[in-house]
C-alpha cells in the first residue's frame, strides 16, 4: 500500500489495532478488511465517505450494491425518522408489511405472494426450504462460483478450489445434495436436473461476486425450459440484480420468470432485509392455516421480520424507483464507465476485459471475456491489486481488491464518472507489470 495511505489515516490504525482485540482480523466481514488497515468510516452522504481522519471517499460499493440511492437519501431518512417515533420493531403485524409486499407483487413479475427475512442469506435458506418441501426432492444445483450468503447448503463451490470445503466447520452432509455446475452452460444443467432429483436449480442472473458476468443470450431462458422438463423450481437470487437492473429486476429485464426469486439489499433502502417471493402455489407452503401439521408446511420465521424501519425504507426506495428514471441516470453512468474503461485499456498495454450491465462494472485482468467463475480465474491479480493500491489513496472507495466489482447509485454524477476515468488512464498508461 502506498506510503500516503498510511500517513492519510493515523486515526484508523489506532482503531484497527482496538479493533484486533475484539473482532476476529479487526472487522466485521472479512471482504471489508483492507492491508495494511482499513480507513474507518465516520459519516457518509450520497456517495461521500468521511472517514475519521477527515479524508473524504468517492463510494463505488455504495454499501455492497444495496444503496442504489446512495447514502442517507433524504426521503429514506425523512420516513425513518417519522417511523422511529412511532416504534421500531413491533413484533406483531402491521401495515408497513402489508404495503412494501403489495409493491414487491406489483413491480416483480413472477412474485404473487412473499415473506420477509432480515438478510440475503436468510431469504436463500427459507426459499432452498421450501423448494424441497413444495417438490419433495432434496437435492438443490447451484453455480460454480456463485454466493449466495453463508447459508450451509449453498456454501459450496464458491471461490477455487471449487471442489475443496467452502469453510471449516461446515458439515459435509450439508452439501452432499448439492450439486454444481458451470454457469453459462446449459448442457452441465441438462445433465444435472436429468434424473428429476433435484428440488430446485439456483443461479444469480449476472453473478455478482464471481465478478458482474452476465448470462449468454438464451442461458437464462434454457434453464426455464429444462427446469420446467424436469419440474425442478428455478430460482433467481436476485439480491444484486433486484431493483438494480430496473423496477421489475432481472427477470423483467431478461424477460425470463423463475419460480422464486431471492430479494435483499436495495429493497430495504439501507437497513437490513431480505424476502423470497414466488407464486401463491408454491408459496402456500408457508400457510399453517393451510398446512397445520408441521411436517408438511415449510417453516419461516424471525425476530426482525417485517421490521418496520426497513419496511418504511424499502417502501420509500421502491416509490422513488418504480418510474424507472433512476435507472435512466445510473444505467448511463454505468455505460460511460464501462465505455470509458474499455478505451482506455484498448490504448494501453495492459490485458484487461471490462464486464458489468446497467449501473454495475467490474475489471478482468485477462484478454478474454471471462463467461464464468473459473473463466475469471485465468485473472492476473497483480494488476487488480496495484490498481486497488493506486485508486485507494487517490479517494475512490471499493472492496475486493483482486477482483474489482463495483456499483453506481443515483447520486454519482458524469464528473465522478470521469474523475475514475482520469485516475485509472493514470494507473493503465504506467502500469508495467
Ligand atoms: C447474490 C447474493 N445472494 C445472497 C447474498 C447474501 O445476502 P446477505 O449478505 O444480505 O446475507 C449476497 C450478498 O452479497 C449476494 O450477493
Amino acid at each position: 500500500m502506498l506510503k500516503t495511505y498510511e500517513e492519510k489515516t493515523s486515526t484508523s490504525k489506532r482503531l484497527y489495532a482496538r479493533a484486533g482485540k475484539v473482532l476476529p482480523a479487526g472487522v466485521s466481514y472479512g471482504i471489508r478488511d483492507i492491508t495494511p488497515h482499513p480507513y474507518y468510516v465516520k459519516s457518509a452522504k450520497g456517495v461521500k465517505l468521511t472517514d475519521v481522519d477527515g479524508n473524504i471517499y468517492t463510494d463505488y460499493w455504495v454499501g455492497h450494491g444495496a444503496l442504489i440511492l446512495g447514502h442517507s437519501p433524504d426521503a429514506v431518512v425523512e420516513a425513518v425518522g417519522e417511523q422511529l417515533g412511532r416504534g421500531t420493531h413491533y413484533g406483531f403485524s402491521h401495515e408497513l408489511e402489508v404495503k412494501l409486499a403489495e409493491r414487491l407483487v406489483e413491480m416483480v413479475p413472477s412474485a404473487e405472494m412473499l415473506r420477509y427475512t432480515s438478510s440475503g442469506t436468510e431469504a436463500n435458506m427459507y426459499a432452498s426450504r421450501l423448494a424441497r418441501a413444495y417438490t419433495g426432492r432434496m437435492g438443490m444445483v447451484k453455480i460454480e462460483g456463485g454466493w449466495h450468503g453463508g447459508y450451509d447448503s449453498l456454501h459450496k463451490a464458491v471461490h477455487a478450489p471449487f471442489d475443496a470445503s467452502a469453510s471449516a466447520g461446515l458439515n459435509p452432509k450439508t452439501t452432499e445434495d448439492t450439486a454444481v455446475i458451470p454457469f453459462n452452460d446449459l448442457d452441465a444443467a441438462n445433465e444435472a436436473l436429468k434424473g428429476e432429483g433435484q428440488a430446485c436449480l439456483i443461479v444469480e442472473p449476472i453473478m455478482g461476486a464471481a465478478g458482474l458476468l452476465a448470462p449468454d443470450p438464451g442461458y437464462l431462458e434454457g434453464l426455464r425450459e429444462i427446469c420446467d422438463e424436469t419440474g425442478t423450481l428455478l430460482i433467481f437470487d436476485e439480491v444484486i440484480t433486484g431493483f438494480r437492473l430496473g423496477p421489475s429486476c432481472a427477470q423483467g429485464y431478461y424477460g425470463v420468470n423463475p419460480d422464486i426469486t431471492i430479494l435483499g439489499k436495495v429493497m430495504g433502502g439501507g437497513f437490513p432485509i431480505g424476502a423470497f417471493c414466488g407464486s401463491e402455489e408454491v408459496f402456500e407452503r408457508l400457510d399453517h392455516r393451510k398446512y397445520p401439521d408441521d411436517s408438511e408446511r415449510s417453516f419461516h420465521g424471525g425476530t426482525f421480520t417485517g421490521n418496520p424501519i426497513s419496511m418504511i425504507a424499502g417502501i420509500t426506495t421502491l416509490d422513488i424507483l418504480r418510474n424507472g428514471e433512476v435507472y435512466e441516470k445510473i444505467d448511463a453512468l454505468g455505460s460511460r464507465m464501462r465505455e470509458g474503461l474499455e478505451d482506455i485499456i484498448s490504448g494501453s498495454n495492459v490485458d484487461a476485459v471490462i464486464t458489468g450491465v446497467g449501473s454495475g462494472f467490474a475489471i478482468h485482468f485477462q484478454k478474454e471475456r471471462p463467461r464464468n467463475a473459473r473463466d475469471v480465474l485465468k485473472n492476473d491479480k497483480r494488476p487488480a491489486l496495484a490498481l486497488y493500491e493506486h485508486m485507494i489513496p487517490r479517494g475512490f472507495a471499493y472492496v475486493t481488491p483482486g477482483l474489482p466489482h463495483s456499483f453506481l447509485a443515483e447520486p454519482h454524477t458524469e464528473e465522478d464518472v470521469d474523475e475514475y476515468l482520469t485516475a485509472s488512464e493514470e494507473f493503465f498508461s504506467n502500469y508495467k507489470g
